[in-house]
C-alpha cells in the first residue's frame, strides 16, 4: 500500500461509526451527503420570533445558555439536519474582549469603534473565558440534547471579519475604515489581528472542549480585501487559528467560509490547512469540484434566494449542485445564511431533496 493510500485507509478507519458530517469532512463519500444550513436558527422561524418576543435583547439571548439551546434545537426539530450549530454570534468575541456590542433591531450590530493601535484591548484569557462561559454551557447542553442524532457545530468569526466590525463599529458594505487601516498602517492593524487570532483560537478550543464536534470560521467579509492583501489578512490568520486549534483538539474538523474569495478560493484551500472550505453561490460547482475538492471537503452553495423562491426551480438547482459535488467529499449547505423572508416549508422540502438524492 502506498503512503497516501495507507493514510487514507487509516483516516477512514478512524472515522468509522462517526457522524456523517464528520466523515464527509474527513474526506469520505457516503450514500448521500450530509447537510445543514448556515443561519438555520433565526427570524424566518415563527418559534424563534416567539422566543425573541420574550427576550428582546439579542445578546442577552446569546448569553442565556438554556434559551440558546432551545433556539438551536428549533431547526433540528423542523428538518433534522446532520449538523446543529449553536445559537450564538460572532460578535460575542469583541464583546468578551471588552468592546461593548449591541444588536439593534433596525440597524444590526453596533460596537464601540477601535480606530488606532492605542485602542486595541489587551487579552485577559481568564476574563474572556469567564465572560463566554454561557456560550460553552450552551454547546454542552446542545450536545446532551442531540446525542447521536447530529453533530454539534461550534463557530467563530475569522480575525479579518471580526477586525472589520470592530474598526467600523457597525455593519458596512465595504468596511472602508478597516481597509484604510489595514492598507495604510499594517503594523498597527496586525496587532488587532494578532489579538483576534489568539481570542478566536481560545474560543474555538473552549467550544470543542464543551463538546463541539466540528467548528466553522466565518470570514464573511473576505471578499472586500484587495488581491495583494488577501493572504496577509485572510489566509494567514485563519491558518494560525487552525494550527493552534489542531494542536489542542486534533481530530475535530475545521470548516472555513471565506465568503466572496472568488479566485482566491483555490489558494485558500491550498494554504489555510482547513478540512473543509465553504463556498458562496458565485462559485461554479464544477470549478469547485476540480479545483477545491481535490484538496479538501467542499461545503455549499445554493443561493439563499433560491430557497425563498422554492418549488421546482429550487429543486432543480439543488440537484444540479448535488450531481456535481456529491461525488466527492461534500456537505450540502447554502451559499450564505438563510434569509428572514424564507418560508420554513421550503427548507423542509430542501432537506428532503438532499435526503432523497439521487432520487
Ligand atoms: O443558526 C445559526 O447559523 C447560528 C446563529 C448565528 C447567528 N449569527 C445568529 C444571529 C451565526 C452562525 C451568526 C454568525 C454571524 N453573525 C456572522 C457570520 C455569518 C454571516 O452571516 O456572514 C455575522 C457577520 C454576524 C454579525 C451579525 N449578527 C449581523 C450582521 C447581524 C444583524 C443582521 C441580521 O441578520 O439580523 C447579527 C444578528 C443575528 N445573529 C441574528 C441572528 C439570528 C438576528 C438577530 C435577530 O433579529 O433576532
Amino acid at each position: 500500500m502506498s503512503g497516501a493510500n495507507a493514510a487514507m485507509a487509516r483516516r477512514s478507519k478512524e472515522s468509522e461509526g462517526a457522524k456523517p458530517l464528520i466523515r464527509a469532512l474527513k474526506g469520505e463519500v457516503g450514500n448521500r451527503p450530509p447537510f445543514w444550513f448556515m443561519r438555520q436558527a433565526g427570524r424566518y422561524l415563527p418559534e424563534y420570533r416567539e422566543v425573541r418576543a420574550r427576550e428582546r435583547d439579542f445578546l442577552r439571548a446569546c448569553y442565556d445558555a438554556e434559551l440558546a439551546v432551545e433556539i438551536s434545537l428549533q431547526p433540528y426539530r423542523r428538518f433534522a439536519p446532520d449538523g446543529v450549530i449553536v445559537f450564538s454570534d460572532i460578535l460575542l468575541v469583541p464583546d468578551a474582549l471588552g468592546v461593548p456590542v449591541e444588536v439593534r433591531e433596525d440597524e444590526g450590530p453596533v460596537l464601540q469603534p477601535v480606530r488606532s493601535a492605542e485602542e486595541i484591548p489587551s487579552f485577559d484569557q481568564e476574563k474572556f473565558q469567564a465572560h463566554l462561559a454561557p456560550a460553552y454551557e450552551a454547546v454542552r447542553g446542545l450536545g446532551d440534547a442531540v446525542g447521536s442524532g447530529a453533530a454539534v457545530i461550534g463557530f467563530a468569526g475569522a480575525p479579518w471579519t471580526l477586525a472589520a466590525y470592530m474598526v467600523e463599529g457597525r455593519g458596512s458594505r465595504d468596511f472602508s475604515w478597516a481597509k484604510k487601516w489595514a492598507l495604510g498602517a499594517p503594523a498597527g492593524f496586525q496587532r488587532l489581528v494578532d489579538l483576534l487570532v489568539e481570542a478566536v483560537s481560545v474560543h474555538l478550543i473552549a467550544q470543542a472542549e464543551a463538546g463541539a464536534e466540528v467548528v466553522q470560521l466565518f470570514d464573511s467579509w473576505a471578499g472586500v480585501l484587495p488581491a495583494a492583501h488577501f493572504e496577509r489578512w485572510c489566509i494567514s490568520p485563519v491558518r494560525e487559528v487552525v494550527r493552534t486549534f489542531r494542536r489542542a483538539c486534533p481530530g475535530v474538523p475545521v470548516i472555513a467560509f471565506p465568503r466572496g474569495a472568488g479566485l482566491h478560493y483555490r489558494r485558500f484551500a491550498l494554504e489555510a490547512e482547513v478540512d473543509g472550505v465553504s463556498i458562496d453561490s458565485s462559485v461554479p460547482p464544477r470549478w469547485a469540484s476540480s479545483e477545491l475538492q481535490t484538496l479538501c471537503a467542499v461545503q455549499g452553495n445554493l443561493d439563499p434566494h433560491m430557497v425563498v423562491v422554492g418549488g421546482g426551480a429550487m429543486a432543480e438547482e439543488a440537484k444540479a449542485i448535488l450531481d456535481v459535488l456529491a461525488k466527492g467529499p461534500f456537505v450540502f449547505n447554502l451559499g450564505h445564511g438563510v434569509l428572514p423572508e424564507t418560508p420554513p416549508e421550503h427548507l423542509v422540502e430542501l432537506a428532503e431533496i438532499v435526503r432523497r438524492w439521487p432520487g
